[in-house]
């Protein structure tokens, strides 16, 4: 069959040699993105440490945010974490939920709504309109419900903070939203299970970092696949949309040493914006790098790669195939215009609606 063309995102860079703006250099073709992130000369930016129990005392305690030294062990509390999880009961319960909510827009022609009675119970306040809007009621809750309540914080309140840490988790947010995530630390670590803190944090930290990225993915892939043959497995249509539409699209790192990449000389403490999106259309590694061609080699660099690389990835798959394996089976058509806030690195729809068979 003849695949669609998927244009870039406004604002991503041309795939070509390293380029050096005013706030550092960006690197966008795959080979040299993939030499940063395997490149030990080449860290992440560290976050500086807080008050315990903040915003700032998470981010200068988790593994995302650490320098080398710490970050290892940092690393291994979600790694263990992550391994007493099954990714194919993930998919279940995603999907399981997922088709909960469904069914009360089916089920529910107007008014109010059932609580619902699983732990995971991802919505209360569904609108039964026979549309759902995909964002707010499943990409949003589903994963983080199923997730958090299998690190043991089964709390309905747990999703709401986890999303309002991940909304200034990045260096540089809001004053407001910054204030926000520090009430929802202290509730999260409140409700989190016995365990020293750095063992807490980094449990949160998963949440944290699963939280808006899957969702994103959710997103892009009912956006760019609702409507894709039911042949094309749910497995090979969230690849293509993760190399074509990341939900990461971009991640930082800073030199400690001088150091030479694609023939440019880069020197010490030098900022370096690895662009994923770019690197994901390298025309050296993906003929045709615009066409939506699920199954093509080569894959994507959007979960990383190297020490850094993405320790929830099968999980973040297997939680979003579920959802969308769902809507995929149950779901049509997209209305309206899906709006993307501005954000240099983040790209997360806003609101799609779909309608419910
Ligand atoms: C589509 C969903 C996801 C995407 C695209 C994604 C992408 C990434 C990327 C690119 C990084 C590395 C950043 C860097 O090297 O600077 C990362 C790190 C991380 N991700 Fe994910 N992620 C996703 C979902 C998840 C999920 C579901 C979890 C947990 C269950 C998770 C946990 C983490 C953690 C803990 C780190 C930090 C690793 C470290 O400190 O070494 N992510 N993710």
């Amino acid at each position: 069959m003849s695949w669609p063309e998927i244009p870039q995102a406004p604002g991503t860079p041309p795939c070509g040699a390293p380029v050096l703006l005013d706030d550092g250099w960006v690197v966008t073709r795959h080979a040299d993105v993939l030499a940063v992130l395997t490149d030990d000369r080449c860290v992440v930016p560290v976050a500086p440490d807080g008050p315990p129990g903040t915003l700032a005392w998470l981010r200068g305690t988790v593994s995302r945010f650490s320098a080398p030294d710490p970050h290892a062990a940092r690393r291994a509390i979600g790694v263990a974490a992550l391994a007493g999880l099954d990714p194919d009961e993930l998919r279940a319960a995603a999907a399981g939920l997922t088709e909960e909510v469904l069914n009360r827009v089916t089920t529910l022609p107007n008014g109010q709504v059932g609580l619902g009675t699983g732990r995971d119970r991802a919505d209360v306040d569904e609108p039964t309109s026979g549309r759902v809007d995909v964002m707010a009621r499943l990409a949003r809750r589903v994963p983080l419900a199923v997730l958090a309540a299998r690190l043991g914080l089964a709390d309905p309140a747990a999703g709401p903070a986890v999303a309002a840490v991940a909304a200034a988790y990045h260096p540089g947010a809001d004053p407001a939203a910054v204030v926000r995530a520090d009430r929802a630390v202290a509730a999260l670590l409140a409700m989190s299970p016995p365990a020293p803190a750095e063992v807490a944090a980094n449990r949160i930290g998963l949440l944290v970092q699963a939280c808006d990225a899957t969702a994103r993915l959710i997103g892009a892939a009912v956006r760019h696949g609702l409507a894709a043959p039911a042949a094309l497995s749910t497995g090979d249509l969230l690849a293509e949309v993760l190399r074509l539409d990341p939900p990461v699209r971009a991640t930082r790192r800073v030199t400690t040493a001088a150091l030479r990449l694609a023939g440019r000389e880069i020197g010490p403490d030098a900022p370096l914006l690895l662009r994923f999106d770019a690197a994901n259309r390298d025309p050296a590694v993906h003929p045709e790098p615009d066409r939506f061609h699920p199954g093509r080699p080569g894959g994507s660099l959007t979960f990383g790669a190297g020490p850094r690389g993405c320790p929830g990835e099968r999980h973040a798959l297997a939680l979003a195939a579920g959802v969308v394996g769902v809507l995929r089976r149950r779901c049509g058509g997209t209305a309206g215009p899906v709006g993307y806030p501005a954000h240099p690195t983040l790209r997360v729809p806003t609101k799609i609606e779909v309608t419910v068979r």
